[in-house]
């Protein structure tokens, strides 16, 4: 479809009389400089502000939002809380369908997002192409995508496992044939039931050649830190230098993974000063990393699979995410399964040299270790419980098989 507008705007304002005449002229403002507009609004003030057909017209539209009319402003605000996300997500969702994506959204001042069985998620904890959707439209509309024909699919395999998402996974179940089948981790650092595992990665990168897993077998229980951000993450120059002063700062023993484009941003000088206490790979055989015993703690960026194989590995984590789904997933790390910590960021968006070091000892002995070591075992013993005869993903493993006939 040929549009004549140069981006769409969501405008979703504060839901008081207030805050709606002043982003209804901004989103008249914009449209009369070539875009296109959406306020949002609840039925409430939708039903009782009786709109005048000339008021939004062309380009801008107001669109209602699913609220009924609450008696009081309790009742109204803690209703907006409750499924304002929610009736959000699924304008944005249709708007999309119907050949008007969103490039960026102008919210209320939201502290807090609640979503059925999720946690409470703080701005910081949203997935990047939720809240920051005018720096990544193709991304959200990839994500969205990826749901269309959900519900009529026969089978819906995601990689976790019941326990470790129980809500979640009864309310996906509920909406379509979702089936836990994780954590796809090779069986052979799990249940050991699949044959001829041993060669069981493709890698997009080839591991590093030096000596990375013999200088482990070197180091005592729990002693080395793992640093690892994916295959994706492109770290500033800045964040670098703080994570090499923060690691340097702990006198801890590393084994960093920094893909070859991400060398040159390493701080040399700092880098020679802490050469003796650690090793820096272009790639490594994570699993193997993280499943050895001297490795006791990952930094990572909290992508979903270092996720799952740290947790199910037992490795207490110090999450730095990035981007997309990353937040969330540290928030699940720290706050749900409690087995590590999100470090904070400053108001730059960089993870400084102190919390870095403090989140690492914070991890590794200080006053939440013992906690989250706990926790960590935890999860790693009922990982391996889900894939095991009878556990819960082998069962639906066994139930898509049991969906085929022999011919
Ligand atoms: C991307 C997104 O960035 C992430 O947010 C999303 O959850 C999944 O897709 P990526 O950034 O690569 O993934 O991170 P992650 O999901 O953690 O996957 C990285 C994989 O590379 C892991 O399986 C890890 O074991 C492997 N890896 C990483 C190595 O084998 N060696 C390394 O040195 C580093």
């Amino acid at each position: 479809m040929e549009r004549d507008y140069r981006a769409h705007v969501l405008i979703f304002p504060y839901p008081t009389q207030g805050h709606i005449n002043p982003t209804l002229q901004f989103a008249k403002r914009l449209v009369s400089k070539g875009l296109k507009a959406t306020l949002a609004t609840t039925i409430f003030i939708h039903k009782s502000t009786q709109i005048e057909p000339g008021c939004v017209n062309g380009r801008a539209r107001c669109d209602e939002l699913g609220f009924a009319e609450a008696g009081s402003t309790e009742a109204y605000l803690e209703r907006l809380e409750a499924v304002g996300s929610r009736t959000l997500a699924e304008l944005i969702d249709r708007l999309a369908q119907s050949g008007h994506p969103v490039n960026c959204l102008v919210p209320l001042d939201v502290t807090t997002v609640t979503l059925p069985v999720m946690p409470a998620l703080e701005i910081p904890d949203i997935p990047s192409f939720c809240s920051d959707i005018g720096s990544y439209p193709a991304y959200l509309q990839l994500v969205l995508d990826q749901f269309k024909n959900v519900e009529s699919a026969d089978w819906v395999p995601f990689n976790s496992f019941d326990k470790l998402e129980e809500q979640m996974v009864k309310w996906m179940e509920e909406r379509c044939k979702a089936i836990a089948i994780g954590p796809t981790l090779p069986s052979m650092f799990l249940d050991k039931r699949v044959e001829g595992d041993e060669n069981y990665s493709i890698n997009l990168y080839k591991p590093d050649k030096v000596g990375y897993m013999k200088w482990l077998d070197t180091k005592a229980v729990g002693s080395v830190v793992y640093i690892s951000f994916g295959s994706m993450a492109e770290l500033t120059e800045k964040q670098m230098e703080e994570l090499a002063l923060g690691i340097k700062g702990c006198n801890k023993y590393y084994l960093w993974v920094v893909r070859e484009t991400e060398k040159k941003k390493l701080p040399a000088k700092s880098i020679e000063d802490m050469e003796d206490k650690g090793i820096i790979v272009t790639w490594s055989k994570q699993i193997e990393v993280l499943a050895h015993e001297a490795v006791g703690c990952f930094v990572t960026h909290s992508g979903w699979n270092s996720t799952m194989e740290a947790l199910c590995l037992g490795v207490p984590m110090v999450c730095v995410p990035q981007w997309t789904d990353q937040p969330t997933n540290a928030k699940f790390v720290a706050d749900v399964w409690g087995v590590g910590v999100r470090a904070r960021v400053d108001d730059k968006g960089c993870v400084r040299r102190e919390e870095i070091g403090f989140c690492i000892r914070e991890v590794m002995e200080g006053e939440k270790s013992e906690e989250i070591k706990r926790n960590a075992k935890k999860w790693k013993a009922f990982a391996k419980e889900a894939l095991e005869e009878g556990g819960s993903s082998d069962k639906n493993i066994e139930k898509f098989v049991a969906s085929f006939v022999k011919p």
